[in-house]
């Protein structure tokens, strides 16, 4: 059984999306819509989690995920605490004695960010087992939350992921959210997913994750369904890997005239924060195709799922939202 999962096939953690089973993913995605009535209410409340505590621990900026977790815990009226480590004092005191502390308030689920990869994962091998780790990034590890937002955009758009092309575009080097997408949708079955990226933003295995590699945008993009596009991380890039930020746009770039290789009804996507002008034109970010909003919506809810399949509360949301 992987770290996340118990011995009765019960997500215990949320830490990647590597190795989950497609009947595990579909159930989150299901969970995810059936919140969806919840957050349209004029009050947007379930009492799923009345009584626990919800603690985010974010160790790096995070304005979407730290903000929808946030949300997604108070619709299931959860105590939320949020611990800015920018702010807070450690004095000294290790991560693993403070995370003690933390419990001994009777906190049932950390919320975990961080610029390491394996910080999640490393939390969660010392927390007790009274308390669930869900991963909101970690380094360029994992960003399961993010992958699963975007498997329920796409979903609600395209319906099944069996006849799609997905391509992803950009800095797949640094990026956890392009790995998690990678293990969810394909895990879903998702027909094709293809990366596009200069050489020196992909990693060298990338093949090994069941992908197709393209170099060039304009042949990557042809006939693809969806089309996600990545931000540069400049805070994870050592050298000079590229030779300007007005070059890669030229190149690499979603202007109007690159989606038209996309699938007509194409949607367009990214995990924000965008850069415009950067990896992608203003006209194409705010265009009819963009789904970039929808996504951040998305997030409450699949966040509201993951938060109660780990506190094993959900039962029947649709029966709780009536
Ligand atoms: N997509 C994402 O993780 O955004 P934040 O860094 O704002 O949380």
């Amino acid at each position: 059984m992987s770290q996340q999962i118990d011995a009765n096939g019960q997500l215990r953690h949320f830490l990647t999306t590597e190795g989950l089973p497609p009947d595990l993913l579909n159930r989150l995605l299901d969970t995810a819509d059936s919140f969806t009535g919840v957050i349209d209410k004029s009050v947007k409340k379930v009492p799923l989690l009345r009584g626990r505590t919800v603690v985010n621990l974010f160790f790096e900026p995070s304005t979407r995920t730290r903000t929808t977790f946030e949300l997604a815990a108070k619709r299931l009226s959860a105590d939320v605490l949020n611990v800015d480590m920018g702010t807070t004092s450690v004095k000294g005191e290790s991560l693993a004695d403070m995370l003690h502390n933390l419990e001994a308030m009777q906190a049932d689920l950390f919320v975990v960010r961080h610029a390491d990869s394996g910080a999640a994962n490393y939390i969660a091998d010392r927390v007790d087992d009274s308390v669930a780790i869900l991963n909101a990034g970690d380094g360029r590890h994992a960003h399961p939350t993010q992958a699963m937002l975007d498997a329920l955009t796409i979903r609600r758009h395209k319906g099944r992921f069996e006849p799609l092309t997905v391509a992803i575009v950009g800095d797949i080097l640094h990026s956890r959210v392009a790995r998690s997408q990678i293990h969810a949708l394909n895990g879903l079955a998702t027909g094709e997913v293809r990366v596009i990226a200069p050489r020196t933003l992909l990693p060298e295995d990338i093949e090994s994750l069941g992908v197709k590699v393209y170099y060039d945008p304009d042949e990557g993009l042809k006939d693809a369904d969806v089309v996600i596009m990545l931000r540069l991380q400049r805070e994870r890039m050592q050298g000079a890997l590229l030779p300007s930020e007005g070059e890669y746009f030229k190149r690499y770039g979603l202007t109007r005239e690159r989606l038209a290789r996309a699938h007509p009804e194409a949607i367009v996507m990214h995990p924000g924060p965008i850069n415009r002008g950067v990896e992608i034109e203003s006209s194409v970010a705010d265009g009819r195709q963009s789904v970039i909003l929808e996504q951040v919506t998305n997030g409450i809810a699949i966040r509201m799922a993951v938060m109660s399949t780990v506190l094993g509360a959900y039962h029947d949301a649709g029966r709780e939202a009536e």
